[in-house]
């Protein structure tokens, strides 16, 4: 039996993160399914960007000398329990795309005589085009699918970059089990962790590399910078493709030839875009305050009770669950397919349901525990019966794509 309204309600009440849903800012009505493609504001935001401005307004360039030189590590040393490694481990900067070329052309660099990287061709697109790019550039590698693991791991394999959830499914690989198996054939593990990182507990201490962005379940804002993770056993041997000056052993130096700084500043590219750490900061002011724990527990209740309720409420009008019915093979997203997704998803945000869509025919719902709940969840399918049972959808201007859709 699913859960009545008031069930919900109640298990809102005993909810031990709904301290959380005060730290964001989501205009009333809303219920914001959408923290898998970009996560809501938190409340701190707008005032520590302010604050970042007025540290520029007093400091002038000496604010390089007072903390914005060092952002990348300071915040990757911020963000490393999220992913369960330890300080001098992870910088922070650039787009995820650039961290592709950084971790695959590192680990490609600890294995020069294998000339194969192993993808998954369902992978978020962008990790694969950079890939590509990236063999094209350097010549004499190929990109092989992933198909079997077991068959794909020949000793040719320098490297796998997979991403543990599925963008568009919301499936999750098992990244203890698919780590050591890559391992164990003597390539290296690439993670990307985009729709990981904030929306469930992640150890990456096994991994060999692992990138990510921290706009989504993270909540660092618009284009907020990415990740890079290098496993410390790493990082004095790799090289990275990006050998921009901040990478550079002395950077103040200005020599004319490039020589790589020890540790993780190796994975550093260039001058930080200092005004896109401040959000992030704020929001791992927040992270600190989290039990991970929790976090998990209450998105496997979210998601399986929005299946459920989905399930029940919409079963004649042709919804097909794609994600797994297995909250353990499920990220923090529940997906469906229905050949008339985008004006089903239009018609919903036009309701207050912020879902979004994935082409050709998925809708998918992200679930942030830290400020959605039971009721929201509950109140999110009934929307989603009534714009199918009423066929609000057929409306002609939800049929027009976005830009972004
Ligand atoms: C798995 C994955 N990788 C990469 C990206 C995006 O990369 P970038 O931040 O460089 O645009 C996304 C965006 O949704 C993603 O889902």
């Amino acid at each position: 039996m699913t859960l009545s309204r008031a069930d919900c309600v109640a298990l809102d009440d005993a909810d031990p993160l709904k301290r959380f849903r005060d730290e964001f800012v989501l205009p009333d009505g809303t219920i914001y399914l959408v923290g898998n493609s970009l996560g809501a504001p938190p409340r701190t935001a707008a005032a520590a960007t302010a604050d970042v401005v007025r540290e520029w307004e007093r400091r002038l360039v000496g604010g390089w000398n007072s903390g914005w030189f060092d952002l990348p590590l300071t915040v990757g040393d911020r963000l490393a329990p999220l992913i369960g490694v330890g300080p001098g481990q992870v910088a922070v900067g650039e787009s995820t795309s650039i961290t592709v070329v950084k971790a695959v052309s590192a680990a490609l660099s600890l294995r020069p005589e294998r000339r194969v990287v192993v993808s998954d061709p369902t992978n978020f697109p962008t990790d694969r085009y950079m890939v590509e790019g990236l063999v094209k550039a350097l010549g004499g590698y190929q990109v092989r699918d992933i198909g079997d693991l077991g068959d794909a791991l020949s000793d040719d394999v320098a490297c796998v970059l997979l991403s543990e959830v599925d963008y568009r499914t919301g499936d999750r690989y098992d990244t203890a089990e698919v780590t050591a198996r890559v391992q164990a054939a003597g390539a290296l593990m690439i993670w990307d962790l985009c729709h990981s990182v904030g929306a469930f507990p992640v150890d990456m201490s096994a991994a060999d590399f692992a990138i990510g962005c921290t706009y989504k379940y993270l909540n660092g804002g618009p284009g907020s910078p990415a990740f890079v993770y290098v496993h410390p056993r790493h990082q004095a041997g790799a090289e990275q493709l990006l050998t921009g000056w901040y990478s550079h052993a002395a950077p103040f130096a200005f020599e004319p030839g490039y020589r790589p700084a020890e540790g993780i500043q190796r994975f550093t590219v260039s001058t930080p875009h200092v005004l896109s750490y401040a959000p992030l900061n704020a929001a791992l002011d927040m992270w600190e305050q989290v039990d991970m724990t929790q976090v998990r527990a209450k998105s496997v209740a979210l998601t399986s009770l929005f299946i459920d309720l989905v399930e029940e409420l919409c079963a004649p009008h042709g919804l097909t669950l794609v994600s797994s019915r297995d909250p353990e093979r499920r990220g923090s997203q529940v997906s469906f397919s229905h050949p008339d997704g985008y004006p089903i998803v239009r018609a919903l945000t036009d309701r207050g349901v912020h879902g979004d869509f994935r082409a050709p025919d998925i809708l998918r719902f992200g679930f942030a525990p830290l400020y959605i709940g039971f009721a929201d969840v509950h109140d999110a399918a009934v929307t989603l019966a009534e714009v199918l049972e009423k066929e609000h959808w057929r409306d002609e201007r939800y049929r027009r794509r976005l830009a972004v859709t």
